[in-house]
């Protein structure tokens, strides 16, 4: 089975974490791309959608279902999204597809944060895959020197030859070269640094559910 097919497979299964009557919070990513799809076949089931980027509310508007906007909801049931990499506590490191201040938002909304990933995902500790952190593009210069000073090598992300700009407007750095066995002593350490919007270790609001998708099926981790 190929990685597409896993990510398929736990986008499917994430259904039965989605409670009825309810508005829920979704992600960004090729993992909730599938369950967005999933979603559609239960649209009359819930009452919407609090998405974490213009593309998953562009997904969830084309499919029919509901998208509300983060300040005219207060708690959601759950949040469901992707990662880049989770550790064996539930912290991750996202931001691949450059939404995660958006992604950190509607999860600090969420009673609990449902994970779905294929098992490539899974790390003893975060750091193999490079740390995006979106930045104000005047600090940019400095936060490359001061992730240089922790042992990093902080690189721009470029979309067709420019800068890549986020829904909010700004910039991404990924950071290669960290190692990070203490996710939230680096998350308050990193977003205290002037110019950073929001680093993409989620460790304050790390999942309490991953699942998995493996050879062998979906399985359910717990945190
Ligand atoms: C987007 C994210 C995604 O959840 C993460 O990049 C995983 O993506 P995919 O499901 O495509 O592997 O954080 O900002």
């Amino acid at each position: 089975m190929n990685q597409d097919e896993l990510k398929k497979r736990v986008g499917h299964a994430a259904l039965t974490h989605v409670p009825e009557g309810e508005v829920i919070g979704v992600g960004t990513g090729s993992t909730v791309n599938h369950f967005i799809e999933a979603l559609a076949t239960m649209k009359d089931r819930i009452r919407g959608a609090v998405s974490s980027s213009q593309a998953s509310t562009a997904r969830l508007q084309a499919l029919g279902i509901p998208v509300f906007d983060c300040n005219d909801v207060e708690e959601l049931a759950v949040y469901i999204d992707g990662a880049d990499e989770i550790d064996p506590h539930g912290h991750m490191i996202k931001g691949g597809g450059a939404a995660l201040t958006r992604e950190k938002i509607v999860a600090a909304q969420s009673r609990r944060f449902v994970c779905i990933a294929d098992e490539s995902k899974r790390v003893a500790t975060l750091g193999r895959f490079p740390l995006p952190v979106e930045v104000i593009p005047m600090a940019s210069g400095r936060l490359i020197r001061q992730f240089a000073d922790l042992g990093g090598v902080a690189r721009l992300r470029l979309a067709n030859g420019a800068p890549l700009v986020t829904d909010n407007g700004q910039h991404i750095l990924d950071v290669t070269g960290l190692q990070i066995p203490d996710p939230l002593a680096f998350e308050t350490r990193i977003n205290l640094w002037p110019g950073v919007v929001e680093v993409g270790v989620f460790a304050q609001q790390r999942a309490a559910v991953c699942l998995l998708g493996t050879a062998q099926g979906v399985v359910t981790l717990t945190y």
